[in-house]
């Protein structure tokens, strides 16, 4: 039929040489659309003869099909090149450090007690909790501290309110860590190897003292410990801790109730040119008070003296945290001063073990 092969040509021609979106919709609308040239032919079929349009019929059909499958071939083309030429432009790179965002640090109260936590699981002690919030019989009776002992008075304790009318004993924030040792007597028997790290609290306050603070109490139970016993935990503590290959601790004979005998302890160091050396020099730092637990703290705790015995000690955490990383103020501590817990806090990563803080 006339124009056929011209149409052909032409459209196949443009449709091959259209270089983008709009202009190959362009082409399909002139092709195709309603009053495309080819739809326009198609219409034109029912003014023939029979005969004609037997031969136009299928040649414009063809037509027809071929130019949609040629639109449809390009416009896949042309797709294909828009997603070509993105990938080029817009590519990341997965090699960028990612973009800095704000972060805390760790506590140096925090980092010290992971790693005192993890000198003394390494040899054997498992860690004690017990509520900050504590009965008077705990913090006192049970460690054989008697109402009226002076004890008492000079832990600066805070009491909590009971109800009008209700008379027993008020509560009190614990003045030391000590009433763990009972508690874990009662809950798990002996024998027993604890550390019990936590929050304590005394009315005080001046440059070395806070009303809260931090003590690890420590508590190994079995039938024939002893004083030498003690004394190897606490040398072989403070050289881990202290990362120095000697230390030397001095005993030297003291009071506490709840052990007999008892002892308080110092370590070795020198102050020369200002700064704290752990293990020389001429000073003596006090750090703990220790002692075999009294027969009366035993059986306060469920456990009988006859058949087993053993050693507690109580240090003070935030103490030898201001020893081991040069910290001058106890107050500071608490303060949340973010300048400072920046200076002398901890990296998340910065994994607490024999020689942690080294690092930073
Ligand atoms: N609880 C004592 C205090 O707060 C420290 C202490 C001394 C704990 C001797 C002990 C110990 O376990 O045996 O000062």
């Amino acid at each position: 039929m006339d124009g056929i092969t011209g149409l052909r040509e032409k459209y196949l021609r443009y449709i091959a040489a259209a270089g983008d979106m709009d202009t190959l919709e362009n082409l399909r609308l002139a092709a195709l659309g309603k009053k495309g040239e080819i739809s326009l032919k198609m219409r034109a079929l029912g003014q023939m003869s029979a005969a004609e349009r037997q031969v136009a019929g299928p040649a414009l059909n063809g037509l027809k099909s071929e130019i949609d499958a040629a639109l449809k071939a390009r416009r896949a083309a042309l797709e294909d090149a828009i997603l070509e030429q993105r990938l080029q432009a817009e590519w990341l790179d997965v090699t960028l450090p990612a973009r800095p965002r704000p972060s805390g640090t760790i506590h140096p109260v925090s980092q010290v007690m992971d790693e005192l936590t993890a000198i003394f699981a390494d040899m054997g002690f498992s860690v004690a909790e017990g509520p900050q919030i504590e009965s008077d019989w705990h913090n006192f009776d049970a460690l054989n501290i008697a109402p009226e002992h002076p004890a008492r008075q000079e832990h600066d304790t805070f009491f909590m309110h009971r109800a009008v009318d209700d008379n027993r004993p008020p509560h009190v924030l614990r003045t030391h860590t000590s009433p763990v040792q009972i508690r874990a007597m009662q809950s798990q028997g002996a024998p027993i190897r604890v550390i019990a790290p936590g929050r304590v609290y005394r009315m005080d306050m001046d440059q070395t003292h806070t009303p809260m603070f931090h003590q690890v109490e420590g508590l190994a139970i079995d039938r024939d410990i002893t004083m030498a016993q003690l004394k190897w935990t606490l040398e072989e503590f403070c050289r881990a801790f202290f990362e120095v290959d000697e230390v030397e601790l001095r005993f030297r004979a003291s009071h506490f109730p709840f052990t007999e005998p008892s002892a308080e302890v110092d370590i070795r160091c020198s102050w020369e040119g200002g700064q704290l050396k752990i293990g020389e020099g001429t000073d003596w730092l006090e750090i703990l008070g220790s002692g075999m637990v009294h027969p009366h703290v035993l059986r306060a705790g469920g456990i009988d003296p006859d058949r087993w015995q053993g050693f507690a000690f109580g240090m003070g955490i935030d103490r030898i945290a201001m020893l081991k990383y040069g910290i001058p103020d106890l107050r500071a501590f608490f303060e949340s001063d973010l300048r400072w817990l920046r200076h002398y806090g901890f990296a998340s990563l910065d994994q607490p073990s024999l020689a942690a803080g080294l690092s930073r």
